[in-house]
């Protein structure tokens, strides 16, 4: 096991029954307030960026996450945002959630047709969020060349829902 992935896995802090009974929550604000770890997650993350033109980072802890990776991978950042925060909305993308649905909104004038896109989060679950984001920047022309996340809850399948691009996950559980 690569040491400072198993640091990483250290950090993360699993909380029994939120936000509802039966289901484990696996906290990673703790990685993120760790600047060596922040660094690794950085860092790892932006070195499977390739050849990206820009990275897209999904609301909210995507932001903090995909506006380090873009850093270093030397691109700009653009906010995937939940609906009603945007005053200028390219595209928007509705999907079910566990209970209700939600609605992803990527703003108008910052993703050019044709640009090679990293998407970022901090966790890929049942993969309906980053699908949704996935499906936004199709609606506005651009190429997804990689989803990458602090941590993949396996169990829940969302990497199937992210068909034909690779997804690149730091901790699996
Ligand atoms: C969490 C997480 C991912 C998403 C993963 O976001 O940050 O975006 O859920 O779940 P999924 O794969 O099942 O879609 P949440 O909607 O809780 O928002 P937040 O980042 O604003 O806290
Ligand atoms: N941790 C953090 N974010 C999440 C989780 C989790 O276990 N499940 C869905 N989003």
């Amino acid at each position: 096991v690569d040491p400072s992935l198993a640091r990483l896995a250290g950090l993360v802090r699993d909380v029994p029954d939120y936000p509802e009974p039966g289901v484990l929550f696996r906290d990673i604000t703790p990685v993120l307030a760790d600047g060596e770890a922040f660094t690794v997650v950085s860092t790892e993350l932006a070195a499977l960026a390739g050849e990206a033109d820009l990275v897209v980072g999904v609301e909210a802890r995507g932001f903090l996450i995909g506006a380090a990776v873009a850093l270093v991978a030397g691109t700009g950042i653009v906010p995937v945002r939940k609906a009603g925060k945007l005053p200028r909305v390219a595209a928007s993308r509705t999907y079910d959630l566990e209970y209700g649905s939600a609605t992803l909104e990527i703003p108008a004038d910052t993703v050019p047709a044709g640009a090679r896109v990293f998407l970022i989060d901090d966790v890929l679950a049942t993969g309906g969020t980053a699908a949704a984001a996935a499906a936004l920047l199709g609606d506005v022309g651009a190429q997804v060349t990689g989803f990458g996340t602090l941590v993949e809850l396996t169990a829940l399948g969302g990497r199937a829902r992210l068909a034909g691009i690779p997804v690149h996950t730091l901790l699996r559980y």
